[in-house]
């Protein structure tokens, strides 16, 4: 059984939010699609400030921005390319000029690529590692200087760094990769009361995983799940907005499953 992609904000509204996150500043990356879209919502929704940021899609990210306004929040887009060497201190460098001050970040930017082992290419394995390691490690150095104290920072991991999905393998090491990060980052940023953890989405139907979108795909996704629909973008991005604001005040440096309880 499906459920459509929710409106984060009405859905905010008849739960009677608690404004947890007003007056905080919240910078969510890759937020012109997908789950970064449904966060920046959900953010929005708890009452935060939001930079949406965007690589290429600057009528969607628009779209976010002006959904945000038009709920009676504060939104602004900026845009880099995260697959860029120097793309996370451009962001940063926009983030200090837009803001200067940050109580969030959700490094939520990412790309894919599946294929056997011995058909990838060491480009497709850079890019993987620059998009989804690389730069969310540069993005939060280069940004905690204004992130304040008490604040959350959350990371992307992915069910596939923790199960065999598919043909995922580099893939699914950039999200082993973020699992590791957030305890180090959580160590580092502790004795300032903020905290970092990732989040594990299983499948979610978002333009990242086409898979789920064919028949064979939804039945395998079905079988895997205790929960017997596919995940949407909000039902992550309301796990983040949890994890950015203060009922989750004693979880860090932790990776929280949000899957529909998969068992692989
Ligand atoms: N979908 C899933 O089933 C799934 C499962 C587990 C984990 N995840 C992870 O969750 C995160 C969000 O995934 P999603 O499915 O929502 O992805 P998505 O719908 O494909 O959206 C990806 C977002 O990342 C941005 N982005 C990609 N490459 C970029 C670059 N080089 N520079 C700047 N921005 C870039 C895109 O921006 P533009 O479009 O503006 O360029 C877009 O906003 C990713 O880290 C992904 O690995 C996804």
């Amino acid at each position: 059984m499906f459920m459509p992609e929710g409106d984060a904000i009405a859905a905010a509204k008849r739960r009677h939010v608690m404004n947890n996150l007003a007056n905080k500043t919240a910078l969510v990356t890759g937020a012109s699609r997908g789950m970064g879209r449904a966060t920046a919502l959900a953010l929005a929704a708890e009452g935060a400030r939001v930079i949406v940021h965007y690589g290429r899609g600057a009528d969607e990210a628009k779209s976010v921005v002006d959904q945000i306004r038009a709920a009676g929040g504060k939104a602004d887009a900026i845009s880099a390319d995260l697959s860029a060497a120097d793309g996370a201190h451009k962001l940063a460098e926009q983030v200090r000029n837009l803001v200067g001050h940050l109580d969030v970040i959700v490094a939520n930017a990412g790309i894919s690529k599946s294929g056997p082992i011995d058909q990838m290419t060491v480009k497709d394995f850079d890019n993987l590692f620059a998009v989804n390691v690389r730069a969310p490690y540069f993005l939060i150095q280069q940004l905690m200087p204004i992130m304040g104290d008490g604040g959350s920072i959350v990371m992307l991991s992915s069910l596939g760094a923790h199960a065999a999905v598919g043909d995922l393998s580099a893939y699914a090491a950039t999200k082993g990769a973020i699992d590791t990060m957030v305890k180090y980052f959580a160590n580092a940023l502790g004795p300032r009361g903020i905290r970092v953890n990732a989040v594990a989405p299983g499948v979610i139907d978002t333009d990242m995983s086409s898979f789920s979108k064919t028949e064979d795909g939804q039945k395998f996704v079905l079988g895997m799940q205790a929960l017997k629909r596919i995940g949407q973008p909000d039902d992550v991005g309301d796990v983040i907005a949890f994890l950015s604001g203060p009922q989750a005040r004693w979880i860090t440096g932790d990776t929280i499953h949000v899957d529909g309880g998969s068992k692989l």
